[in-house]
C-alpha cells in the first residue's frame, strides 16, 4: 500500500482528533524513522519526547522480549517479581521514598491530583470538598475531564463540560499572583509544568522554579512538578526543576519512561505523602506491570549509560547558538528558545497563519520531521542519542529550508 493509502483507511475509520502530517511511518531507528515508500527521516519530534532513547534502543527492546516470554501482567491483585525491583531503582534513582506506578502521563497527573487532595485533608486539615488546586495558565497535561478543567485552551474544554471543581488558574512564571492563590489555607497544591512543552516550550524565567518552591514551603502547599515532557534528560538535566535544584513534593513522569515502547508513567513522592492513600482508593489494572517494569528499567539505565544529559546538554547549547546566529538575517524566525534538546523556533506570523505547517511539510520534504504547536510555534526536540554531526546536518536542513520559503 501507499501513503495515501494508509492515510484514507485512518480517516475512514479512525476518529478525526488528530491532525497529522501525511507521512505513514513503518520503521524507526535511534534518530530516524523510515515512511512505507523507504524515505528517511530525522525524528525531531520524538513522539512529543517519549522516544528520548532513540527509536527502537536495542537494550529496551530486549529488556521488553525477555520480559514478555516470561510474565506480563497479574494485576495488583497479585505480586510479582519484578515490581518491588523496580520500585527499589526508581525511588533510588530519583531520591524518593516511595513509588506509584501508573501508565499514561495524564493518569500520572490524575494520581498526583488524587495524592494531593487526600494529603490536603488528612495532613493539612483542609475542610471536606474543599481542597484546591492552582495551575498555570498555558499548562497542559492531557486530555481526561480532569486535565482539562484546568486547561485555558479553547479547544481542550471547549463542549466538554461540566468541570471538575477546585481548579484555578494564575498567570504562568508569575511568583506574585501565586503567593496570592497560596495564601488560601484551602489550597493543597500547585501544579506545574518547569517548562510548558505544549504551549511552545515556554521557558519560565532563572529562578523560577526554586522561588515556586520557596513559597510552597512556606504556605505548607504541594509543589507538583509535571516533567513528563521535561524529564528524563530532555532539557540536559535528568529533570528540569534540576536546573535550580528545586525538589517537588510530588513528581510525574511519563513518556521516556518507556522509551517509546508503551505507555509508562510514575508518580513519586515521600512517605508522609504517598502513604495518605490506602489500599482500594487507587490505581490500575496495568500500573506496575512486570512487562513495564523491566522496560522503564532499562529505559532510565540507558539514559545514565549513554550520558544524554550532557549530551542534550552540549549539542542543545550548539542548536540554538548556531540558530540564533543565523535567525538574524532571518525575517521569517522571530526567536529560538528552550533548554538542552527540547526547543522551539517562532515563526514570524500570526498563529492563524498557515505559515509553520507550511514550513513543516517543506522540512517533511527535506527529510527532517517536525510538528507546529499552536500555530506559529514549530518544536524541534530529537531524540537525545542524536550526535553531533547528524545535529549539524539538522541545522542545515532548517536553515535552507526557511530561507528558501
Ligand atoms: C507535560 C505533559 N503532561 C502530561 C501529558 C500527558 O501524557 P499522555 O499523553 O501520556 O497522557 C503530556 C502529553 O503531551 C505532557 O506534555
Amino acid at each position: 500500500m501507499k501513503s495515501n493509502e494508509y492515510i484514507d483507511l485512518e480517516l475512514k475509520y479512525g476518529a478525526h482528533n488528530y491532525h497529522p502530517l501525511p507521512v505513514v511511518l513503518r520503521k524507526g531507528q535511534g534518530v530516524y524513522v523510515w515512511d512505507v515508500e523507504d524515505k528517511k527521516y530525522y525524528d525531531f519530534l520524538s513522539a512529543y519526547s517519549a522516544v528520548n532513547q532513540g527509536h527502537c534502543h536495542p537494550k529496551i527492546i530486549t529488556a521488553l522480549h525477555n520480559q514478555a516470554k516470561n510474565l506480563t501482567l497479574t494485576s495488583r491483585a497479585f505480586h510479582n517479581d519484578v515490581l518491588g525491583e523496580y520500585e527499589q531503582y526508581i525511588t533510588n534513582y530519583f531520591k524518593y521514598d516511595k513509588v506509584l506506578p501508573m501508565n499514561t502521563g495524564v493518569e500520572g497527573g490524575e494520581t498526583a491530583n488524587k495524592l494531593a487532595r487526600k494529603w490536603g485533608y488528612l495532613k493539612k486539615k483542609i475542610p471536606k470538598n474543599k481542597a484546591r488546586i492552582i495551575f498555570a495558565n498555558g499548562n497542559f497535561w492531557g486530555r481526561t475531564l480532569a486535565a482539562i478543567s484546568s486547561s485555558d485552551d479553547p479547544s481542550s474544554y471547549n463542549d466538554f463540560g461540566p468541570y471538575m471543581p477546585g481548579y484555578s488558574l494564575i498567570p504562568y512564571n508569575n511568583i506574585e499572583a501565586l503567593e496570592q492563590e497560596l495564601r488560601d489555607p484551602n489550597v493543597c497544591a500547585f501544579m506545574v509544568e518547569p517548562i510548558q512543552g505544549e504551549a511552545g516550550v515556554v521557558v519560565p524565567s532563572d529562578g523560577y522554579l526554586s522561588a515556586v518552591r520557596s513559597l510552597c514551603d512556606k504556605y505548607n502547599v504541594l509543589f507538583i512538578a509535571d516533567e513528563v515532557q521535561t524529564g528524563l534528560a530532555r532539557t540536559g538535566k535528568m529533570l528540569a526543576c534540576d536546573y535550580e535544584n528545586a525538589r517537588p513534593d510530588i513528581l510525574i513522569l511519563g513518556k521516556a519512561l518507556s522509551g517509546g515502547v508503551f505507555p509508562v508513567s510514575a508518580v513519586l513522592a515521600d512517605d508522609d505523602i504517598m502513604l495518605c492513600i490506602k489500599p482500594g482508593e487507587h490505581g490500575s489494572t496495568y500500573g506496575g506491570n512486570p512487562l513495564a517494569c523491566r522496560v522503564a528499567m532499562a529505559a532510565l539505565q540507558v539514559l545514565k549509560d549513554e550520558n544524554l544529559c550532557q549530551n542534550a546538554y552540549e549539542l542543545g547549547n550548539l542548536f540554538r547558538d548556531e540558530l540564533n546566529s543565523w535567525i538574524v538575517s532571518c525575517d521569517l524566525v522571530s526567536g529560538i528558545r528552550g533548554k538542552g534538546l527540547l526547543n522551539a523556533i517562532l515563526i514570524n506570523d500570526s498563529p492563524e497563519s498557515s505559515t509553520a505547517w507550511d514550513i513543516c511539510m517543506k522540512l517533511r520534504e527535506n527529510s527532517l520531521l517536525a510538528k507546529p504547536t499552536h500555530g506559529n510555534i514549530i518544536r524541534l526536540a530529537p531524540p537525545l542519542v542524536i550526535n553531533k554531526e547528524q545535529i549539524l546536518d539538522c541545522i542545515n536542513i532548517i536553515k535552507t529550508t526557511i530561507d528558501h520559503f
